[in-house]
């Protein structure tokens, strides 16, 4: 949610901040801008669009020296004066996160200034301009001591020659090598320029030029920062002949899954500690991670028999959650950055919790707060729609499930070894899945559809809540996750013959209930496929409706496959409707903000 890329060494800076910021675009882009310093004149591109729009006016820009912003909007619409950089005086600044006082500090420092722009961006430039007098490490500790609410904000200033770097509750990472510095939101920014990245911590503060990045804390005390690898690279971001990442992220799901197993056995050990005494488990997260979060609810309660829960970090943040002795929660999130989830985790561990992070994200805000954090190994993911990342994430949560059941013995433990092979035997059969389902036919349906329902029970309803969520996110068609049963309270009112209802069916126990849905949306004149592993249902309903096979599995591990499946739908009905899927409307991915 908005990318910010720096740059200071002996290059040109705009094309280096240009193809930071292409790399970046996941997290925002209605607009975007560069901002370059040459011998103490700042000079300032910047246009409503993606990032792309400024290729040609970035090749005005000189200096080695520079600043890049690819926005997502949040105060002030998508325009190029709202657009970042923001300039004032001897200054430019781009910003990711929300002040949440510039109201306020605008009434108390500028009540007779018009701002420029509608941002609360630009409020921090006009700071900095303010108070500052010749030291700028003073004028932006002031500043930071100023503002509410987050922010990564990269500076230029006249008389320096670099960039400065200030850092609270928004993600941002710096790195340097032979007589260059970098600094940017997320590491594919720095794929192929930086091989050490250190992420910088809340109250941090950095200066960065040719000769290194210095990182203070937030008394200005000189600090080191632990350095990491770097594991984006251009080859790890390329498209490898997918038309979209989206197509590319779902192919690499067998490999989320594969990979996640390998890295669980890592934090085995530290799991079993975290996990001794815990009673009850509550999970949460948002969005897909949320989704993700409803199938681990299940696992935990039927394989470990323990109570679960599964809320949603942006409400659970905000109730006073009850958390009794021996409570566990789990916190899911690709990025490890969504500030919901992070502050939900903070406010579980305050009162006590044992917090267990699932994240794709090692070095995360999410990790600094967790007792443990399981690996979601899924690789990084460009595309805004989370796909291979939920798989990853599924395999995370049925080998804690399994772990859990194991330490209290439960009917449904086994060895981590057996869990382990089951989800292995799983990946041919995914790579099948996202392979060869045709999905051609019914995305033709659903691209036609007023709205699409998705139904299932049980576990198919926490995936008919995912398919909903990837179709309206990427194709903006309106729908909705249904369990199957409530159809008929409700929701069947709204059934005509321009609905389409996805029904999920993966429980041979259950089908039979599920085909009443179908009967109750065919009667009503509504269109209906159904995707399954049930060979019975698929046999009843062929001729009648359009079926979809997956492949048979144990029923807990249906949701590898049967979310591939209505992933493939939402990807092929977002090519027929001519979207982007990778880049949806209003959206960007790692919500920073709230
Ligand atoms: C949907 C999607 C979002 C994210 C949500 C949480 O396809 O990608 O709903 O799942 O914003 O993001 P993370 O997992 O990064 O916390």
């Amino acid at each position: 949610m908005c990318g910010i890329v720096g740059y200071s060494g002996r290059a040109a800076a705009a094309p280096v901040i240009y193809g930071g910021l292409k790399r970046l675009e996941y997290r925002g882009y209605d607009s975007a801008g560069i901002a370059t310093l040459d011998g103490g004149n700042i000079s300032v591109a910047k246009k409503q669009g993606k990032v792309s729009s400024l290729e040609s006016c970035a090749e005005n820009l000189s200096g080695e020296t520079g600043i890049g912003h690819t926005r997502w909007a949040t105060h002030g619409k998508p325009s190029d004066t709202n657009a970042h950089p923001h300039a004032i005086g001897k200054f430019a600044v781009v910003h990711n996160g929300i002040i949440e006082n510039y109201a306020e500090l605008k009434a108390r420092y500028f009540p007779d200034t018009d701002f420029l722009s509608r941002t609360d961006s630009e409020i921090i430039v006009r700071l900095l301009d303010k108070f500052y007098s010749g030291n700028l490490l003073h004028a932006l500790k002031e500043v930071s001591s100023l503002l509410k609410g987050s922010y990564a904000v990269l500076v230029i200033c006249a008389d320096f020659k670099g960039f400065a770097v200030m850092k609270y509750k928004s993600p941002v990472i710096v790195g340097g090598g032979r007589g260059e510095s970098f600094a940017a939101s997320d590491a594919p920014a720095l794929a192929g320029l930086c091989k050490k990245i250190s992420i910088l911590e809340d109250g941090d503060f950095a200066l960065a030029s040719a000769s290194g990045v210095k990182i203070y804390d937030n008394n200005l005390n000189p600090a080191a920062r632990q350095k990491i690898i770097n594991r984006a690279t251009a080859a790890s971001l390329d498209l490898n002949g997918c038309a979209h990442y989206m197509q590319k992220e779902i192919l690499e799901s067998p490999s989320a899954a594969e990979n996640t197993v390998k890295a669980f056995s890592r934090v085995q050990g530290k799991l079993k500690e975290v996990f001794a005494d815990v009673a009850r488990v509550i999970i949460t997260g948002c969005g897909t991670a949320y989704n993700s979060g409803l199938v681990a609810k299940r696992y935990i309660e039927s394989f470990a028999r323990m109570p679960a829960e599964a809320e949603i970090a942006g409400e659970f943040r905000y109730k006073n959650p009850v958390i009794t002795t021996g409570t566990a929660v789990i916190a899911i999130s690709q990025s490890g950055e969504t500030a919901d989830t992070v502050e939900a985790a903070k406010l579980a561990k305050s009162l006590g919790a044992k917090v267990i992070a699932v994240t794709n994200a090692p070095y995360s805000a999410l990790t600094l707060v967790s007792d443990v954090v399981v690996p979601v190994a899924a690789g990084h993911e460009i595309c805004v729609a989370a796909t291979k990342s939920y798989t990853g994430q599924i395999a995370a949560l049925y080998l804690t499930a399994k772990l859990l059941a194991s330490l209290n013995k439960k009917p449904a433990a086994q060895t981590m070894k057996n869990a382990k092979a089951e989800i292995c035997a799983i990946v041919p059969l995914l790579t099948d899945t996202v392979a060869h389902t045709d999905m051609d036919a019914l995305a033709q349906v659903c691209a036609r559809a007023d709205g699409v329902y998705f139904l299932g029970r049980d576990i198919d309803y926490a995936v008919a809540l995912e398919g909903s969520l990837k179709l309206k996110e990427i194709t903006y068609i309106q729908s909705e996750g249904y369990p199957a049963g409530e159809l008929k309270h409700g929701t069947l009112a709204l059934i005509d013959e321009n609905k389409t209802a996805v029904v999920i069916i993966t429980d041979e126990n259950l089908a039979i209930k599920c085909e009443n849905a179908v009967e109750q949306v065919l009667s009503r004149k509504g269109k209906v496929a159904v995707i399954t592993n049930v060979t019975g249902c698929a046999r009843r309903l062929k001729g009648k409706v359009p079926v979809i096979e997956i492949p048979p599995s144990p029923k807990e591990l249906s949701p590898l496959l049967s979310a591939a499946a209505v992933q493939l739908l939402a990807y092929k009905t977002a090519l027929i409707l001519e979207r982007n899927p990778d880049q949806p409307r209003n959206l960007a991915k790692s919500v920073t903000v709230e």
